[in-house]
């Protein structure tokens, strides 16, 4: 190789590395953020609190079907609901499902109503009740669970 190109390539690779750290820098501090603030991780529980809150108030209300149960008729405290369980394959439909598919099917079935849209609002609050209600279970996607107790009381000390 010939030392004057030998140093085009020096010269082509030296800008190229500049370019990208310069690029690197730039999109950096854009990337970064600050920890969360003490208010703001408080007001982010309070957010996740009041969703739950409202998959509580689904959870125990008739409105979600036509023939007058509610969830709570059959699952008490979001018993037997098993969210801790899912993705598994669900007999009755044949097929691998998350827990909103689930939900669904008891709206539709049990309880005679419309499904609702997988990214609801409702959806979302019913998903964020059961869950919660199931708080400290272990995770075991695919687990056929049998009916367990009711596993919470519905009020009590930082229970909205
Ligand atoms: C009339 C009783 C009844 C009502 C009301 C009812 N369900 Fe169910 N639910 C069942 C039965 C029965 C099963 C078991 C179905 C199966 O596995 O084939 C079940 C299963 C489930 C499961 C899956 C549990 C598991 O271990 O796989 C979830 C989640 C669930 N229901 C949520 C709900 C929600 C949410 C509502 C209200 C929208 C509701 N159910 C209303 C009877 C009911």
């Amino acid at each position: 190789m010939k030392s004057n190109t030998k140093g085009r390539l020096f010269a082509f690779t030296g800008t190229t590395v500049a370019i990208v750290s310069f690029a690197f820098l730039a999109i950096e501090p854009a990337q970064a953020r600050k920890p969360f603030t003490q208010d703001e991780l408080a007001a982010q529980y309070k957010d996740l609190m009041a969703t739950v809150k409202e998959g509580d108030d689904l959870w125990h209300s008739a409105k979600l079907g036509k023939n007058g149960l509610a969830c709570a008729n059959c699952h008490p405290d979001a018993a037997a609901s098993n969210p801790h369980t899912f993705p598994k394959w669900q007999a009755n439909l044949g097929q691998v499902i998350p827990l909103r598919d689930m939900i669904n099917w008891c709206i539709q079935v049990p309880l005679e109503g419309q499904a609702l849209d997988a990214n609801s609002k409702e959806m979302k609050a019913l998903e964020a009740y059961a869950f919660y209600m199931h708080r400290g279970f272990k995770l075991k996607p695919g687990e056929n669970t049998k009916q367990h107790p009711p596993v919470e009381v519905r009020s009590g000390a930082g229970y909205p």
